[in-house]
């Protein structure tokens, strides 16, 4: 049975910390749903870290169903929540309930995710009437990393952080099911985490948050840059770094395959043809 969000939801009321993760494609899903990791986020991160791209920006709708199809193929445990790209939902009530439901009928995914506060959450009340799970997704939006002037620390000011804390209020009471709070100040993503009913998934937002989410490539040692959020789990680039110049120098020297990996027939059928 997969975990779903009404688990999720009684899990900070349990005070259970919530482990959420990126995945992108078939095989890493199936590493980490085997390992019990409840949430799995088919970020649009992946426009960055798996297609190279410089922003978020350039992921389209279709790229995020074919990789959450991938993701929810490899999972059978873990809530997966596919992610809304830019454009996708800020048009319309309408456009965002029809894309919504894209996720989860072509995909087979759980939830799905947008950025936005206060600015989104009748989209978001829209979405979860037609009884689509929602994940909200506030503090740096990397979709409106051009309106925020880069990827800064969010809510330093007490005008900035009364509008964080009005966002996540927003979420909550639209019926968003639990909120990301990205590179948001430690202090003030807890202050958050306490005055609403749903969970925090903090990136970037300190130990008080209900959950955490990270990107997967940053934890696996597989990005080009590991975030100051960021913690490095393994070496999974030095690794396959080692792997394939093993199968480089071995294909050159004449050294692979050998006859452990080559497959052999009647050698009367050869003589036939000689
Ligand atoms: O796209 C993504 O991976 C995300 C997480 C960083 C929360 O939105």
């Amino acid at each position: 049975m997969r975990v779903n969000i009404g688990q999720i939801k009684e899990m900070k009321q349990k005070g259970e910390r919530i482990a959420m993760l990126t995945a992108y494609d078939y095989s890493t899903a199936k590493i980490v749903d085997s390992v019990g990791v409840p949430m799995i986020l088919v970020g649009d991160s992946l426009g960055m870290v798996v297609l190279g791209y410089e922003s978020t920006l350039a992921v389209t709708l279709e790229v995020m169903l074919h990789h959450t199809k991938a993701v929810v193929r490899g999972t059978q445990n873990a809530l997966v929540v596919g992610d809304m790209p830019f454009m996708t939902y800020n048009l319309s009530a309408e456009q965002a309930m029809q894309n919504a439901g894209r996720f989860l009928q072509e995909t087979g995914c759980q939830a799905v995710k947008l950025e936005g506060g206060v600015s989104v959450a009748e989209k978001v009340r829209k979405i979860v009437e037609c009884g689509i799970p929602v994940m909200g997704h506030i503090g740096l939006t990397p979709q409106s990393v051009n309106q925020l002037g880069g990827y800064k620390i969010q809510g330093r000011t007490p005008e900035a952080a009364r509008k964080l804390l009005a966002d996540a209020q927003a979420l909550d009471e639209a019926g968003a099911f639990a909120v990301v709070l990205e590179t948001v100040p430690t202090p003030l993503a807890s202050l958050i985490t306490r005055k609403i009913s749903i969970p925090t998934i903090g990136i970037g937002a300190g130990n008080g948050c209900d959950g955490q989410v990270q990107v997967i490539n940053d934890i696996f040692g597989l990005s080009d840059r590991v975030p100051k959020h960021a913690k490095q789990y393994g070496q999974v680039g030095e690794l396959i770094r080692k792997a394939v110049s093993g199968y480089f120098e071995e294909v050159k020297s004449g050294t692979f395959p050998t006859d452990k990996q080559g497959f052999t027939m009647d050698e009367s059928i050869l003589e036939e043809l000689k």
